[in-house]
């Protein structure tokens, strides 16, 4: 069972300025809920218990939202409202959290790495919370995680994507096992236009064995100077084994605004119209 699912949260988030200047991007709402608790839940119902949150200066109020705020929880007891607070708090006891900090923003590799003393000698899974993924009957973490009892070797989620968009992602090619499990063989993060190995993009689900924290210490800054997670996979594929996997569910790219725009509206939807308990209206039964 893999218990450790750790979520590389130091970046800026430029894409989103003035919203990120001060505020983390992965505390953005999706409808009423951050995005890093949409992945903390994905988790959980993947049977993870241990979240371990690498961050930056600037970012409190990721470790904030994952306590308790005993003035609020005061004042909405017994009123309305207080089933809104019914989905974080079960997230919060059912799962214990802790959190580091990334000094410098080395890169993806380099913010997984800050993760190891966090994580242990220990396989574990990866969740880059601005790739929003929705699979309303099974996770894409819980797919992930019964793919690794099966295959025991590091797994990356992969999303068919158009050419003109591959020059955004890490790309791979390998050997196909199944229509949707491919044995990777090459891997190349933010080809050139016209010379990525296929269409298949590494989006932000990844689930790692412990090796790669080696791997990782060896490895050289790689693209934009930074130490890319691609650049390990890709040693670990080549002396090992790592399986691509084309995951089941839609995947909304939040860390760009039309992805964000179009996560907002199928979640307000899908999810939040199903799932929502309380109607909120004025008249509570202790006023706020
Ligand atoms: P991105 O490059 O997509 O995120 O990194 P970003 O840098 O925050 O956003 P833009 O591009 O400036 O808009 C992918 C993930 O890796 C984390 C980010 O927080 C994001 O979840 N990351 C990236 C780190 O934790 N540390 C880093 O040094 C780099």
């Amino acid at each position: 069972m893999i218990k450790h699912c750790l979520f590389p949260a130091a970046g800026y988030g430029t894409r989103f300025l003035p919203a990120t200047k001060s505020m983390p991007k992965e505390m953005m709402p999706i409808v009423n809920k951050p995005l890093i608790e949409y992945g903390v839940d994905e988790a959980i119902q993947a049977g993870m218990t241990s979240m371990a949150v690498v961050t930056g200066r600037g970012k409190s109020s990721l470790m904030d939202h994952f306590d308790k705020n005993y003035e609020l929880e005061h004042q909405i007891q017994d009123t309305n409202k207080e089933p809104l607070l019914d989905d974080i708090r079960s997230l919060i006891d059912s799962a214990h959290y802790t959190f580091i900090r990334q000094r410098e923003m080395k890169g993806l590799g380099h913010a997984i790495l800050t993760g190891k003393e966090l994580v242990g000698d220990n396989p574990f899974a990866v969740v880059l919370a601005d790739d929003l993924c929705i699979n309303e009957s099974q996770g894409v973490l819980e797919q992930m995680a019964a793919l690794f009892r099966q295959f025991r070797c590091s797994i990356v989620a992969v999303e068919e994507v158009p050419e003109s968009e591959t020059h955004k992602y890490g790309v791979i090619a390998g050997e196909h096992l199944s229509d949707d499990l491919i044995r990777i063989t090459d891997m190349v993060e933010k080809p050139e236009q016209g010379s990525a190995p296929s269409n298949l993009a590494i989006i932000g689900r990844y689930i790692l064995t412990p090796d790669i924290f080696d791997i990782l210490e060896e490895t050289e800054p790689g693209k934009g100077g930074e130490i890319q997670i691609t650049d390990a996979l890709l040693k670990q594929a080549q002396s090992g084994c790592v399986i691509a996997y084309k995951f089941k569910g839609k995947r909304f790219d939040c860390g760009s605004v039309e992805g964000y725009i179009d996560a907002t509206n199928y979640c307000y939807e899908h999810v939040y119209l199903k799932g929502s308990k309380v109607s909120i209206n004025k008249s509570s039964t202790k006023k706020l």
